[in-house]
């Protein structure tokens, strides 16, 4: 599956609606495709942005150091996170927090970079999903500023980048969280097969179910760093605050994703059939057989990688554990049938072995 085929039209829905401001630059930093958002937050044109550079935005007041440590960043291929005094078009200054992600070394793709500056008012809204996270298991607020912010992902644009902005979107995504990089692809991947082998995409979009495969943990971007990167068990309440990703997850993309599959999928990837999953409790009937599907294959991923606290389950014991759970009634056998089938005939272990980091 490659990230070519998310579709430009959904991720621009979701820039549009979260308003973040997007800039996409070649390796030399020339500006090359610019989100409408941008003009609103810096006060310049298109026609005054694209060919120059982001050096437009400086005000003077942030030290070199920091654009050499931000330059040094980016062209290792890692993402920089960070906040910048920049200067506007009339010339009043402003805190531009920016994610710049790129695109470096991602087999056959045009290198480049996508900053992502985002907008106060999605930072104060993202602040005050984590601000209720953090509420309750006691912690400090104050602590919010670690929780990272924002949709540093939700990338954009135009048709000709979507390759490339696509992959910084996904890499952007997983950047908080190594243990879990390649997650959302694999799980992807296995998803088209999974849903290929039960026929599934005679009755659903197979557009719709790829892409909510792929974005379906993006709530996570709203759980603290102390609970989605602690090196080890969570304690009860810190699990109550993880099992807020798929609602939040659905919040986020509600506004702009208009495909029902991808949002049941975001929504409910953790609902079990008897009831005990979240964040609805749905009941087997209730649960399409794509989210059925999704259940498996996200299990399936994260049994077989490598977490800070457990090695690796080998996928043969993660079938076996995933069959014993179908038979118990708690999740669905066809898709673990479908599992159980794609990886005895070799299918998989192609998707199993992806590296963990783009
Ligand atoms: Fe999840
Ligand atoms: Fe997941």
């Amino acid at each position: 599956m490659q990230c070519s085929t998310l579709p430009a039209e959904f991720l621009s829905r979701i820039v549009d609606e979260i308003d973040i401001g997007i800039i996409v630059t070649d390796l030399d930093g020339t500006i090359q495709t610019v989100s409408p958002k941008v003009f609103g937050l810096t006060g310049y044109s298109e026609r005054d942005l694209i060919g120059s550079t982001p050096r437009t935005f400086r005000s003077g007041q942030t030290p070199d150091a920091a654009y050499r440590e931000l330059w040094q960043t980016i062209r290792t291929g890692a993402t920089w996170k960070g906040a910048l005094l920049n200067r506007r078009k009339d010339g009043t200054m402003f805190l531009d927090r920016e994610t710049i992600a790129s695109t470096i070394g991602l087999k056959g793709n045009k290198a480049c970079f996508v900053a992502i500056h985002r907008n106060a008012d999605v930072e104060l809204d993202l602040r005050l999903k984590v601000a209720r996270a953090e509420a309750t298991v006691g912690e400090k607020v104050g602590e919010i500023d670690n929780a990272k912010s924002t949709i540093k992902t939700l990338v954009t644009l135009t048709s000709q980048q979507t390759e490339n902005t696509a992959h910084a979107l996904i890499s952007a995504l997983e950047a908080r969280d190594p243990y879990t990089a390649g997650h959302g692809r694999r799980v992807a991947m296995m998803m088209e097969l999974v849903c290929d082998e039960l026929g599934l995409f005679v009755t659903y979009s197979r557009q719709a179910i790829r892409v909510g495969a792929i974005l379906h943990d993006i709530g996570k971007v709203g759980i603290p760093d102390s609970i989605l990167l602690k090196q080890g068990k969570l304690t009860d309440a810190e699990y109550e605050v993880m099992k807020t990703h798929p609602a939040v997850g659905f919040d986020i993309l509600s506004h702009a994703a208009k495909f029902e599959e991808t949002l049941r999928i975001v929504r409910h990837h953790h609902e079990r059939l008897d009831g005990t999953g979240y964040p609805d409790g749905l009941r087997g009937h209730e649960v399409p057989d794509y989210v059925k599907a999704m259940f498996v294959c996200d299990s399936f991923d994260a049994m077989t990688s490598t977490r800070p606290y457990r090695p690796a389950t080998s996928a043969e014991d993660a079938i076996s554990i995933l069959t014993d759970e179908a038979l118990g009634g708690r999740i669905d056998m066809s898709p673990v049938k479908a599992l159980k089938k794609l990886w005895h005939n070799g299918v998989l272990s192609d998707i199993v072995k992806l590296p963990v980091a783009a």
